[in-house]
């Protein structure tokens, strides 16, 4: 288990970690930087006007390499590794009370959330949100913990509306109001990179999702017991100790969401904070909504869904849920294909691994997946509109496409027909000569 201050120290040491000295506004400030600067690398704001005691960090999970980094992985065994934690899961252990390894920031009567530095993202969003925090509870009648993460905003001193998509958490959240009674639940914001993917991992309701934490690292995650609650959970920066109330729903949104577009106005549970834990001197970690850490976070666990599926069907070289698709949408996939209509069947495949897929391109594996140019130049080349775009006109999409209802789908195969020869992209020859030249301009061959 590599903590989350350690991951910035690994950062810091590749020279992807960018301090900013000068004080912030965490109204649009934070968020404008960001979305300048996190393509390039991590970002820590050292001082927070209005917040002397905390430090704000965002993109530090930004892209395969940062995560491959902090995981002591090389990047190419990234997917590898979480399938690996998917199948060979291992119990945690619980190593302490977390008041041992924690301040206790404040405690009931004390608690105003509104000390916590928490960013104001977009003009139009309703207020300030943590989009770093995943919710950790347990299913109250079998026990299995899920961790997810939560967008949050606070809507009194202790209290905050939090957007539940019908998954486990929601279900856990159902399950205790039939019983009538509140679910507990720790918020924890700066994790470690095992736990930061397996929150965002979807996996079958009866798998405990620290379990495929433990199972990233090939050894089990090391947990604390709350402090006022029956949930245990890893070292974080900031804890957020409480439950939801059952039967209390607030109005959330809009917020931004990974489509960069607003989303809508919705009745959501509500959590009520009993004791908020922290590190020394904590840093709050901010993720920019429809940023790329956003994106890679999100997307990157479903990638792994999708090239377990289509490969159980296919020769699947790589699968990407590209940036320009808001790393969810729009899936591309590179395959050896070995039948004329294979491609269809891939598409389908990788619809109903990830159903929140808009539009999925199959591509031959000498078109570089995450590069749009190259992808659209296969499409234009490759794909004829009428027989290889299959259009799916009914199916179960993301709650994020506002585009209509039902909700459909397009499946291009922008893979080579037959003649072969007719379809190759010509190459260049590059000598040693040539390629000197190129090094001494600085221009990539
Ligand atoms: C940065 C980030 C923000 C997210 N925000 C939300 C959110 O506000 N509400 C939600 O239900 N899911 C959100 N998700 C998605 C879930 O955390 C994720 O899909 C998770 O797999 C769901 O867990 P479950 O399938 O175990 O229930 C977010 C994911 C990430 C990476």
């Amino acid at each position: 288990m590599i903590e989350f201050r350690k991951v910035l120290d690994i950062l810091r040491s590749n020279n992807l970690l960018i301090k900013i000295s000068e004080e912030i506004s965490v109204e649009y400030e934070i968020s404008a930087v960001v979305s300048r600067l996190e393509k390039r690398a991590a970002v820590l704001f050292d001082k927070i006007k209005d917040f002397q005691d905390f430090k704000v960090v965002a993109g530090v999970y930004a892209d395969r390499k940062r995560i491959a980094l902090a995981l002591g992985i090389p990047e190419k065994l990234l997917l590898s590794k979480i399938i690996g934690g998917l199948e060979k899961r291992l119990k945690p252990v619980i190593i302490g009370d977390a008041e041992d390894f924690l301040n206790i920031f404040q405690t009931k009567s004390s608690i105003d959330v509104k000390k916590i530095p928490i960013p104001k993202f977009y003009p139009k969003d309703k207020g300030p949100y943590i989009t770093a925090g995943i919710v950790v509870a347990k299913d109250p009648e079998t026990g299995i913990r899920n961790l997810s993460y939560h967008r949050m905003t606070p809507i009194s001193k202790d209290e905050f509306v939090v957007r539940v998509v019908e998954r486990d958490l929601w279900t856990y959240i159902r399950k205790a109001e039939k019983a009538e009674e509140n679910l507990e639940a720790a918020v924890i914001i700066g994790v470690d990179p095992g736990t930061a993917i397996a929150a965002a991992t979807t996996v079958s309701i009866d798998v405990d999702e620290l379990e495929v934490a433990s199972g990233i690292y090939g050894k089990p995650i090391e947990l604390l017991r709350g402090s006022s609650i029956d949930v245990e959970y890893p070292l974080a920066e900031i804890v957020m100790e409480g439950e939801f109330i059952a039967g209390e729903r607030s109005l959330e949104g809009p917020f931004v969401d990974i489509s960069g577009t607003y989303d809508k106005i919705r009745e959501q549970p509500v959590f009520k904070v009993k004791k908020i834990l922290t590190r020394d001197k904590p840093i709050l970690h901010a993720i920019l909504p429809a940023g790329l850490e956003h994106r890679t976070l999100m997307g990157m666990p479903r990638e792994v869904n999708i090239l377990r599926i289509t490969k159980s069907i296919a020769i699947v070289k790589d699968v990407a849920l590209v940036n320009w698709g808001c790393g969810w949408l729009e899936c591309v996939i590179a395959i050896e294909k070995r039948h004329e209509d294979e491609p269809i069947n891939v598409g389908l495949a990788a619809i109903t691994a990830h159903p929140s897929i808009k539009k999925v391109v199959i591509v031959d594996d000498d078109i570089d997946i995450r590069n749009c140019e190259e992808v659209y130049w296969a499409v234009i080349t490759r794909a004829h509109p009428k027989r290889d775009v299959l259009v799916v006109p009914r199916a179960k999409g993301s709650t994020l496409d506002q585009s209509g209802v039902p909700r459909a789908k397009i499946i291009i195969d922008a893979t080579k027909k037959e003649p072969k020869e007719l379809f190759e992209r010509a190459e260049i020859p590059i000598s040693e000569n040539v390629k000197r030249i190129l090094e001494r301009l600085k221009v990539d061959y």
